[in-house]
């Protein structure tokens, strides 16, 4: 089968990428460094020509609230538009647990217009929506620490880790559409806080942990139920405290 990773030069998309490569299939890294733009449109005819699957892993460049939401609203409709036009039989996309519970949020505001463009358009697909990678501690730490402190929510969190994430999206990729979403979390649920102390430790830094009900989650304040999967959802099978200690110094953007 002929599968088009958007964004396939990415972390996610490198994984997946490999593992689908490892299954016999023919890859395409569809990215603006690869010659196919989803904001200009550029190349995007020519890569889906003869296309089964597509898999879109692509992320906005600028994370400021309205970039953000241009990104995923021009991106989707000219993806899904290009898709409809070479007959793709499957998209699957990789969104973000609680996309539809945090609207303070300028980033899970910008997923949620992804999503509905997708659920609107014809094309069968699923949307994957994973939890934080453990990647992306390290930005939340940036998010909301000084030289000193680092204050955050004490709500709960069940990050996973990007190897999970693209073993699941081989598995949505290769299986039947839902025309629905498939939640995947980490093996381990921890509150916020402890998991960025852990983080903190690892990486041999010093400065202490406020756990604060009040403080903000890139612009909302977290309960419980914010950050964590519905029943039933996919687990990965890396843990936390074995990643950080084969990865004690990586972090990445989003
Ligand atoms: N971080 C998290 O905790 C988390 C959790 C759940 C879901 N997600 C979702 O996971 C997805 C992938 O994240 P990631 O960390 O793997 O992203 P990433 O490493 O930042 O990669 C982004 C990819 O998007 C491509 N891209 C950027 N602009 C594009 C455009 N105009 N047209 C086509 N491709 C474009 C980039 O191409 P170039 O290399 O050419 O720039 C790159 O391949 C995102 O959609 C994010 O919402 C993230």
């Amino acid at each position: 089968m002929k599968i088009v990773v958007i964004g396939g030069t990415g972390l996610i998309g490198t994984k997946l990428t490999n593992k689908l490569r490892q299954r016999g299939h023919e890859v395409v890294q569809a990215a603006p460094s690869t010659g196919v733009n989803t904001i200009t449109g550029g190349g995007l005819g020519k890569v889906l020509s003869g296309a089964d699957i597509v898999v879109d892993v692509s992320n906005s460049p600028s994370f400021e609230d309205s970039a953000v939401l241009s990104f995923f609203e021009t991106s989707s409709r000219n993806l899904l538009a290009a898709e409809t036009a070479a007959k793709v039989k499957l998209h699957v996309a990789l969104s973000v647990v609680g996309t539809d519970r945090l609207p303070e949020n300028g980033y899970f505001r910008g997923k949620l217009a992804q999503e509905r463009l997708i659920r609107a358009s014809t094309i069968p697909y699923t949307i994957l929506r994973a939890t934080q990678f453990f990647e992306f501690v390290g930005g939340i730490v940036d998010s909301c620490g000084d030289r000193q402190i680092v204050r955050v929510s004490p709500a709960l969190f069940q990050p996973v880790a990007s190897d999970d994430v693209a073993a699941a999206l081989v598995d949505v990729a290769l299986g039947a559409p839902v025309s629905g979403i498939v939640e995947l979390a980490g093996p381990d649920q921890f509150s916020l806080d402890e998991c960025v102390r852990q983080y903190l430790v690892a990486t041999n830094d010093s400065r202490k942990v406020v756990a604060d009900i009040h403080a903000r989650y890139f612009g909302a304040e977290l309960d419980d139920q914010s950050l964590t999967p519905g029943e039933n959802p996919r687990l990965g099978s890396v843990r936390f405290a074995d990643w950080l200690a084969g990865h004690p110094k990586c972090g990445t953007s989003v």
